[in-house]
């Protein structure tokens, strides 16, 4: 491995990652030295050592090429992920697909990038509940021939079943150990094969990839760059039967501006349809034009100055605890047992408490998807400024600068006098660069300990005291006078 800060700049790592955008339609990568890691896990995979010989390997070797993917994009997925998609489903869309087309019809659902398949299987289990049984097919792709050979064994562990309405799974499921095998009464209706939504190979009569009722596409458009999304967009709709129906992950870029979809903002998220069918469902809230069309909920937000003359930081609520659970969950963060507290805080996600809690053990466990967690929950909890600080100290210690200042500013919009926001933010705009913003940053961070008494804990500081937090803020702001007078001199 090439070693040092400017190992990403080698030539040879541009020409790979200049490989991976154009057949795989990824943007670079927001962490370099973590695709740094991954390239070097695949190449040891391939059983290589020079970097240039991977290289040549990669340009010939589509096997090299998606083995790669899988270092570089996030595998995370769960059973019944997002149950307001799947509830819009039930409610919505399967009623009125039934009803345009017919009791004959064979309803026709698609999820793209389904990684091991949890996604696909769940779209099952959803038809099947809903007497689907005879007149579905459920196709699932994934450019991970790995994460497929996982969707095909259908054997899985705790961690898949972690979400809200994994129960949903369990007359399906038999245990062996600490596994759990999916019934093959499941397994039968789902067809699983390799797609690069980055190739134009798709929509196609042969692969079945065509005329879907419904289409998932959920947390795969965030890897791609802006003309793969743009292309993606145009032949998601080009799949889509007239009047089917669209859902993309919370996080996922929007897509009306690129192609001629109906935008629905229903009361269960975004939703997009291939408009041709005639427009009937009640419980939809409101459709949009593309021009009208909402911003994803995270740029939504307007940005706000921390205040400039704070007041004394109301009583902080404790986080919603209401639900059972919670606190089991809080105590196994506590004791450090990550993955307990992730496996139990994972299923209570309608609590942004336990989300906060579930987003700081899998930091623990893996910072990437901890990541791509707390956007997801931000997303379904856009009130809660905690998930927001949560993402921006975890962009921070991704060095991904910009993004974490957009979300530690999103924080103070909605908790202005959140101390450790200001402390956050003050270290992100010295490290870009911006010394008198630092400095305001860092002076509202101490007079909002200021005012606490000096032994008091401050909020979201994980215990620490008001007194010892000031001389945190101070030190950094003094630091940066010093250096400008420094300069001054
Ligand atoms: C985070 S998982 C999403 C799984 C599931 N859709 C969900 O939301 O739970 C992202 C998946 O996208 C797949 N992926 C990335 N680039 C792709 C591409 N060019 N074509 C098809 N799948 C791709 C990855 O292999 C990975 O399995």
């Amino acid at each position: 491995m090439i070693e040092g800060s400017h190992a990403w700049h080698h030539p040879v790592y541009v020409a790979i990652l200049g490989l991976v955008a154009e057949r795989a339609g990824l943007r670079p990568p927001s962490c370099p030295p973590a695709a740094l890691e991954g390239i070097h896990r695949a190449m040891v995979r391939a059983g290589l050592s020079d970097l240039e010989t991977y290289q040549a390997r990669l340009e010939e070797d589509p096997a090299l090429l998606d083995d790669l993917l899988v270092e570089l994009t996030i595998g995370e997925t769960y059973f019944f992920r997002n149950p307001e998609h799947f509830d819009f489903l039930r409610q919505e869309a399967l009623p009125e697909i039934s009803r345009r087309r017919g009791p004959e019809h064979v309803v026709r659902l698609w999820s793209a990038g389904c990684a091991s398949g949890e996604e696909p299987y769940s779209l099952a289990v959803l038809m099947m509940e809903e007497g689907y049984e005879d007149r579905m097919r459920v196709y699932g792709t994934d450019v991970s021939r790995a994460a497929l050979a996982r969707a095909r064994a259908a054997t899985y562990g705790d961690w898949s079943l972690r979400g809200p309405q994994a129960h949903r799974m369990w007359p399906f499921l038999h245990q062996e150990g600490k596994r759990y095998h999916l019934e093959r009464q499941v397994r039968e209706h789902v067809h699983l094969g390799y797609l690069n939504l980055a190739q134009p190979s798709w929509p196609s009569a042969t692969s079945g990839i065509r005329e879907m009722d419904v289409i998932l596409c959920r947390n795969v458009l965030i890897y791609f760059n802006r003309p793969t999304i743009q292309a993606v967009a145009h032949q998601l709709h080009a799949t889509l039967a007239e009047g089917g129906f669209l859902i993309t992950g919370p996080s996922d870029p929007s897509l009306n501006e690129f192609a001629p979809f109906d935008t629905l903002v229903t009361d269960w998220g975004i939703v997009y349809r291939r408009p041709g069918a005639t427009p009937k469902a009640p419980r939809i809230a409101h459709r949009v034009t593309p021009a009208e069309a909402p911003a994803p909920p995270a740029a939504a937000l307007p940005l706000a100055p921390p205040q400039a003359a704070p007041q004394p930081p109301p009583p902080i609520a404790a986080p919603d605890s209401a639900l059972p659970g919670v606190e089991e969950a809080r105590q196994a963060l506590a004791r450090g047992d990550w993955h307990e507290a992730a496996l139990r805080a994972g299923v209570l996600q309608e609590d942004p408490g336990a989300a906060a809690v579930a987003v700081r053990a899998l930091a623990n466990l893996d910072l990437r998807a901890a990541v791509h967690a707390c956007a997801e929950a931000a997303a379904r909890h856009p009130l809660a400024g905690e998930l927001r600080y949560l993402e921006a100290l975890l962009l921070l210690g991704m060095g991904r600068l910009p993004e974490s200042e957009r979300a530690v500013r999103q924080a103070l919009y909605l908790e202005p006098s959140l101390a450790v926001a200001h402390l956050t933010l003050g270290i992100i705009l010295r490290r870009q660069g911006d010394p008198q913003g630092a400095k305001r940053a860092f002076r509202t961070a101490e007079s909002l300990c200021a005012v606490l008494p000096p032994e008091a804990p401050v909020p979201l500081s994980d215990g620490e005291s008001a007194s010892k937090l000031e001389a945190v803020a101070r030190a950094e702001r003094t630091r940066l006078e010093r250096e400008e007078a420094e300069e001054n001199h």
